[in-house]
């Protein structure tokens, strides 16, 4: 898999390259990834990628010459053309799957107030990573690229997909490591059983817990087993009686004198 990213600001990349997961895949050959400066294709004598937007408004427009002829030096016809922008598509764990099946994705990542909008056209999709409004494409460009490399195969164990949040529809089960206990708060004993299917289930009802607490909207359209349909409902009566028994200690009766 190879990822150019296009940017004004190349030395952003130096650290997220060089660390961690990013930099195995790279030393393994596994991925091949590299940060191009687009204002080193910028055709106007004082090095300007920008002007200001005709009509008037806020701020400066990148300019389409150093970012077509960036791209233009980079393009194959089996390059993927993606443009960070807040307007664009949502990204999701779905998404990084399709893109990670790719030759070749090119980032392109804006600045200022946006791109002129001629260099939409050159672009095959718009991706967004959230509602909200950074100062560039460039850390947009470093969630996607994480996300899809660590799906490329051999990054990471195939093992380790198996049960992450959005992988299975559901969010990720909590995880515990030693000591047993730490001040106070104890590891599940399930987890210390060695006991297998006990174990399974536990987890698949932590799951669907934190899914139904946190993100209940994944749930709506879930086809559900009848396991996870009995475990629901457990985890359903369960957090009712928690919030119970919450109403009834003393501390937050509401006081009527
Ligand atoms: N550039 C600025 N904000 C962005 C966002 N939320 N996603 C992708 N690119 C962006």
């Amino acid at each position: 898999m190879r990822i150019t990213i296009l940017t004004l600001f190349p030395e952003m990349f130096e650290g997220f390259l060089t660390t961690s997961i990013i930099k195995k895949a790279r030393l393994k050959g596994l991925a091949e990834i590299e940060a191009i400066d687009i204002r080193a294709f910028t055709e106007d004598k004082h090095n300007r990628v920008d002007e200001y937007p005709f009509g008037g408004g806020q701020g400066m427009i990148m300019k389409c010459q150093p970012v077509l002829d960036c791209l233009k030096s980079v393009r194959t016809p089996s390059s993927k053309v993606l443009l960070m922008a807040p307007t664009g598509q949502q990204f999701t764990q779905a998404k990084a799957r399709e893109l990670q099946k790719q030759e070749h994705l090119i980032l392109l990542c804006g600045h200022y107030e946006g791109f002129d909008a001629r260099i939409r056209e050159y672009a095959d999709e718009e991706i967004s990573i959230g509602d909200y409004v950074l100062t560039g494409g460039e850390l947009a460009s470093m969630v996607i690229t994480d996300a899809v490399t660590r799906l490329v195969p051999g990054v990471i164990t195939e093992e380790s997909h198996l049960d992450e949040s959005f992988e299975n529809g559901l969010l990720e089960y909590p995880q515990y490591t030693r000591p047993v206990d730490y001040d106070g708060h104890q590891v599940p004993e399930v987890l210390l059983s060695g006991h297998h299917e006990n174990i399974r289930k536990f987890r698949l009802k932590e799951s669907l817990r934190l899914t139904l607490q946190v993100r209940p909207d994944l749930l709506q359209h879930r086809a559900f087993t009848k396991e996870e349909m009995k475990l629901l409902d457990e985890v359903r009566e369960e957090e009712e009686a928690k919030a119970l028994n919450q109403l009834e200690s003393p501390e937050i009766k509401p006081d009527l004198e």
